[in-house]
C-alpha cells in the first residue's frame, strides 16, 4: 500500500536578531554573515532579513553582504520590507531572490499584524508589479489569515502569501482555548490561497511547540523563523537550534498526509 506524504517544507532562517545583539554595542560582532553561513550549514534553505525603515537590526551594508553571500552559496535571500518608495528602490537595486512586503510602524516591537492588502491595494499592487517585473523577485505579502486579505493578495498580483502565525503561536504558548480556532483559520486561509494559485508561506512567533501543527498544513511550503531560534542559540548554539527545528519540520512532513503528529489540537 502506498503512503502519501506531504510535500517538502523549506526553512527560511531570519537573522535579524543577530544584528540586534551586534547593534547593542555598535561594533561588528556577532557577525551577521557568519550567522547566515552557519544557518545554511545547519539546514536552512534560505536566509530572511528585514531591512526596517529605522534600521534597528540589519542595515544597508548588511544587505550588500547578504546579497553577495547568498549568491555565492546559491541560496535564496528573502528581503522583508515595508511598501515605501525607498524600500522598493533598494530592492530593485539589490535584486534579492524574494521580497516579502510587511506592514511597519516605527513604535512596534515587531511586525504586529498583517499587511492590509484589501484596504491598500492601490499602492501595494504597483509595488508588487515593479518588484516582480523589474526586480525579478518572487513577491509575497505578509497577511493575517483572513479570507478578504487572501483574495486581495491574489488580485494584487502577489505570487506568495505569508500567513501571520503570531496570534496562533501566542495562544498555544499561553494554553489559550483560542489556539485550535486560530490554527483552523490558518489552515482555511492556506487552502483558499493555494486554490487561487498562490504559494503559501507562514511565519512569526514559531517555536519548537508550534512548528509541528503549522508544518502539518499541507499547503504551506515555507516557514520563516527568527527570534526563537536566535534566542535558543544562546543556550545550545545556532547550528543545534536550527538543526532541531529542521528535524521537527521534516518529521511533521514525513508523516502520512492527514495523520496528526504528536500533540496537534
Ligand atoms: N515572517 C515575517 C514576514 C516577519 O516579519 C517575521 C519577523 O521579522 C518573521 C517571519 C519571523 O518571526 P519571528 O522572528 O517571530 O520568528
Amino acid at each position: 500500500m502506498s503512503v502519501t506524504t506531504l510535500p517538502p517544507l523549506r526553512l527560511g532562517v531570519n537573522i535579524d536578531h543577530v544584528a540586534t545583539v551586534r547593534n547593542a554595542r555598535g561594533g561588528s560582532a556577532p557577525d551577521l554573515i557568519r550567522a547566515a553561513e552557519l544557518a545554511i550549514a545547519a539546514g536552512a534553505d534560505g536566509i530572511t532579513a528585514h531591512l526596517r525603515e529605522d534600521r534597528r537590526h540589519i542595515r544597508d551594508a548588511d544587505l550588500d553582504r547578504l546579497v553577495a553571500l547568498t549568491r555565492t552559496v546559491e541560496r535564496p535571500l528573502n528581503l522583508e520590507m515595508a511598501v515605501t518608495d525607498e524600500m522598493v528602490a533598494i530592492a530593485l537595486a539589490h535584486r534579492p531572490h524574494a521580497v516579502c512586503l510587511v506592514p511597519e510602524r516605527r513604535e512596534e516591537r515587531t511586525t504586529e499584524g498583517g499587511l492590509d492588502v484589501a484596504g491598500q491595494h492601490n499602492w501595494i499592487t504597483p509595488a508588487i508589479r515593479r518588484l516582480h517585473e523589474e526586480g525579478g523577485a518572487r513577491v509575497s505579502v505578509f497577511i493575517a489569515a483572513d479570507p478578504d486579505q487572501v483574495s486581495a493578495s491574489a488580485d494584487a498580483g502577489a505570487q506568495v502569501v505569508e500567513l501571520h502565525t503570531g496570534a496562533y503561536c501566542d495562544a498555544l504558548r499561553e494554553g489559550s482555548s483560542d489556539a485550535g480556532r486560530l490554527l483552523e483559520g490558518l489552515h482555511a486561509a492556506a487552502v483558499q490561497a493555494a486554490a487561487l494559485g498562490l504559494e503559501v508561506h507562514a511565519g512569526h512567533g514559531i517555536d519548537y511547540d508550534s512548528v509541528t501543527p503549522v508544518a502539518l498544513i499541507p499547503e504551506v511550503v515555507e516557514l520563516n523563523i527568527g527570534h526563537f531560534l536566535i534566542g535558543e542559540a544562546i543556550f545550545v548554539g545556532l547550528e543545534a537550534a536550527i538543526g532541531r527545528m529542521r528535524r521537527l519540520m521534516d518529521t511533521a512532513r514525513a508523516a502520512p498526509a492527514g495523520e496528526p503528529v504528536g500533540g496537534i489540537g
